[in-house]
């Protein structure tokens, strides 16, 4: 009778041990808060579910992420999820990762390949992330001309592409708003810091009214940048960026920043959700899952936006 227990018992452990999926994660880099906080979650959510996860960094590179995903193909994963560096190059890997039959789930950003080379994309609306921003600036600038200044996220991302033409969109009409210079930070604090340096030196002596930038990490960086030139951030130049992550509601309650546009860093919770009903029965999802963009003020008490998110892994 015991023999038997512990057969089945073996059984059951077996089939379910035969039963974990295994999804290759094809990640960007570490360029931001927010891209540490998609990691972390996504490793979370993959071990809540018994999802065996495995994990490459392509350090900015778009070939690596190439590489990444054929040696996915060659180890016969049930699954990728892709965030893609940049928008274009992408239809030769995901026709083979389609030939292989392994469905492919971009994450937070878009390819411009046909849709039916991926099983779904999970993200915000990047355009309407622009113009929550620009609208934004529009309801809150100050009375007169406003010159704006924009750092821009990775050229040819997708987030940058359709965050400036959100924004943009949003300003269009408002001839009193003005971009005066706009340049890549490349989504970094660094980068932040270095650029909007070169800012405030080519317009020395002229005011800067706004900082509209693509990301938090770029803003942070702008804020210290302005400090070190001896002017106020949040007052003598205003800020805006996206992403909602804590070190910006930090500066929001000490006044150096204005408003952030939230980016939840949890897009494999949908993604897995996803791709478990497609490989229970083949259930296909629409081919975008949109995630919410909201916008933040220093009126929404940013220290307690600051505790809910300080643990989250950015
Ligand atoms: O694709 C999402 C963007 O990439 C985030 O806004 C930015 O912080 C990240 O690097």
């Amino acid at each position: 009778m015991m023999k038997t227990l512990l057969t089945s018992a073996a059984i059951t452990a077996c089939a379910f041990a035969a039963s974990a999926q295994t999804v290759g994660f094809s990640q960007i880099g570490s360029e931001s808060g927010w891209r540490a906080a998609e990691t972390t979650l996504t490793r979370q959510q993959a071990e809540e579910r018994g999802i065996d996860l495995r994990f490459s960094d392509a350090q900015q590179r778009q070939e690596n992420q190439i590489a990444a995903i054929r040696s996915f193909v060659a180890q016969g994963v049930d699954a990728i999820l892709l965030a893609p560096v940049v928008a274009t190059g992408w239809d030769s890997v995901l026709e083979e990762a389609k030939e292989a039959e392994i469905p492919v789930v971009l994450l937070d950003r878009r390819v411009d390949s046909s849709d039916d080379l991926y099983l779904t994309a999970v993200g915000s609306d990047l355009v309407h992330e622009g113009s929550v921003a620009g609208q934004w600036l529009v309801d809150n600038k100050p009375e007169g001309t406003c010159r704006v200044v924009e750092l821009q996220g990775t050229t040819g991302s997708s987030p940058a592409i359709d965050r400036a033409t959100g924004f943009r969109n949003a300003i269009e009409g408002n001839a009193d708003i003005e971009i005066v210079r706009s340049q890549t930070g490349d989504f970094t604090r660094t980068g932040g810091k270095e650029v909007m340096e070169s800012f405030l030196q080519a317009e020395a002596g002229n005011e800067i009214c706004a900082l509209y930038a693509h990301n938090d990490d770029m803003a942070l960086g702008a804020i210290q940048a302005i400090k070190e030139a001896g002017m106020d951030p949040g007052d003598d130049i205003l800020i805006v960026s996206i992403d909602a992550v804590p070190d910006i509601f930090q500066a929001m309650a000490d006044g150096d920043a204005n408003a952030t546009v939230e980016l939840t860093p949890n897009m494999a919770g949908p993604a897995f959700d996803a791709l478990e009903a497609y490989w229970a029965d083949g259930t296909e999802p629409e081919k975008f899952i949109q995630t919410e963009s909201k916008l933040y003020t220093q009126s929404d008490d940013p220290m307690a936006e600051y505790d809910a998110r300080k643990d989250l892994g950015y």
